[in-house]
């Protein structure tokens, strides 16, 4: 059994194509056109208890090479996260963006470098590499409650496990509370997926005031008596003289509780899948542990968990030789440039081994990924706790995969681990 591929027509702008699999067919077709390519973006259904409507994005360029992909995110005063926000779909009005302005992933300089700095400390390596013994404790555990099961549907068994209970830990949660943290991100990020809501603006609202109200909370709590975690931090911080408000606290806590918990469990339930599905990368890494470091980074760029996140064009301006006008949306695909030719010999083969891999998993700039480190621990330690397992993985269905256009996500993965 091994994933579907999709000929090279594929919608990439289309949440539904990625409920079938990957396009990287049609990535690899359009790159070849074009490394800037102009894309048609589809109505998409939206509804709400005052009825149905259709959104109706402008198109955008989508950038496809990973030279290209590097450069827009170079030159972020040229491709701005801040001007629209850095999600492919438009903020509804003006009082949505600026409330979406209020995320660090849709700031730009200078507030988003002083906004950054209030957390930089909690992710830096050696901060991270305090958290080792913790998360290689937690990957065992995880692993061992999956082998007595036998059979697991390895995305809630293991992929979704591990990055909640790190997450809890970091965030200085009750870790029984984690399955919240998992629904609210599966509402939000499965926004257009039928299973989460489909469009449903309301659940989506609802998700975020839940969360919110949740988070606030905990503010409360940490304010008055602080602690030594990651809210405790952003709870008493100031920035420019002030501390954070309510709301600019809770879009941080979110980004944080999404990003935690979503990227590295597709990661990790991805990863698992290719390495079912190959059981030659499979004996490399049982006969030899020394590949741990070289495969998590193999299955970031084989995976990409995030598939793309959005620029605007503040100016008239070009990039890789394509004239772009100011206003214009602009698409870096990390998953399209982590499968480009000219930088990566067989992009489409998994090869546990490879070095260099200059992959583009965690985006690259001023925005590059803040919890890299954590996330490479996370992968690094399941990995670890997985390998005595690996010869005996066996894939017992189906996998399904989550309809988004953001991120490459796996809702199940039908396996069965034998000790
Ligand atoms: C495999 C796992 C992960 C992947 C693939 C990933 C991917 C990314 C990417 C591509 C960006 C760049 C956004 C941009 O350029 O606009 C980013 C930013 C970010 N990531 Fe991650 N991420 C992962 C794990 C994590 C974890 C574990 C955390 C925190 C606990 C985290 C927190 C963040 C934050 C806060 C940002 C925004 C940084 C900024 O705007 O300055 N990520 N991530």
């Amino acid at each position: 059994m091994t994933t579907p591929a999709l000929d090279d027509r594929a919608d990439i702008a289309h949440p539904a194509t990625f409920g079938h699999a990957m396009p990287y067919a049609t990535f690899a077709r359009l790159r070849r056109e074009a490394p800037v390519r102009w894309t048609p973006e589809p109505d998409l259904p939206r509804h709400s208890s005052a009825g149905r409507t259709v959104h109706r994005g402008s198109g955008y360029w989508a950038v496809l090479s990973h030279a290209a992909v590097i450069e827009a995110s170079r030159r972020p005063e040229d491709f701005s996260s801040a001007a629209r926000g850095a999600f492919l779909v438009d903020p509804a009005t003006r009082a949505d963006l600026d409330q979406a302005r209020q995320l660090l992933i849709n700031m730009d300089a200078p507030h988003h470098s002083r906004i950054r700095r209030v957390v930089t400390s909690v992710f830096t390596p050696r901060a991270v590499a305090r958290l080792t013994d913790t998360v290689h404790a937690h990957a065992r555990d995880v692993v061992a409650a999956a082998v007595a099961k036998g059979e697991i549907d390895a995305v809630a068994d293991l992929a979704a496990e591990l990055p909640l209970l790190v997450i809890a830990d970091l965030l200085g949660m009750p870790r029984g509370d984690r399955h919240l943290l998992y629904r609210w991100s599966n509402h939000l990020v499965g926004f257009d997926d039928p299973e989460f809501g489909g469009g449903d603006v309301e659940i989506y609202r609802r998700t975020f005031a839940e969360a919110f109200q949740y988070a606030l909370g905990m503010a409360v709590r940490r304010r008055a008596a602080p602690g030594e975690d990651l809210v405790s931090l952003l709870a008493n911080a100031e920035v420019e003289g002030r501390r954070l408000s309510d709301r600019e606290f809770c879009n941080f806590w979110l980004l944080l509780v999404v990003a935690g918990n979503e990227t590295t469990r597709h990661l990790l339930a991805n990863g698992i899948l290719a390495l079912a599905e190959r059981p030659d990368q499979r004996r490399r890494l049982v006969e030899d542990p020394g590949l741990i470091g070289s495969a998590v980074e193999e299955l970031l760029r084989w995976v990409t968990p995030i598939m793309q996140f959005r620029r605007t064009a503040t100016r008239d301006t070009e990039l890789a030789g394509q004239p772009i006008a100011a206003g214009d949306k602009v698409v870096l695909y990390y998953a399209a440039a982590n499968r480009d030719p000219a930088v990566f010999a067989e992009p489409d083969e998994v090869d546990l081994g490879r070095d260099p891999n200059p992959h583009l998993a965690f985006g690259i700039g001023p925005h590059f990924c803040l919890g890299a480190n954590l996330a490479r621990l996370e992968a690094r330690a399941l990995l670890t706790a997985l390998r005595p397992h690996l010869a005996n993985v066996e894939l017992r269905g189906v996998p399904t995969r989550l309809e988004s256009n953001f991120v490459n996500g796996l809702k199940a993965l039908p396996v069965r681990l034998a000790s």
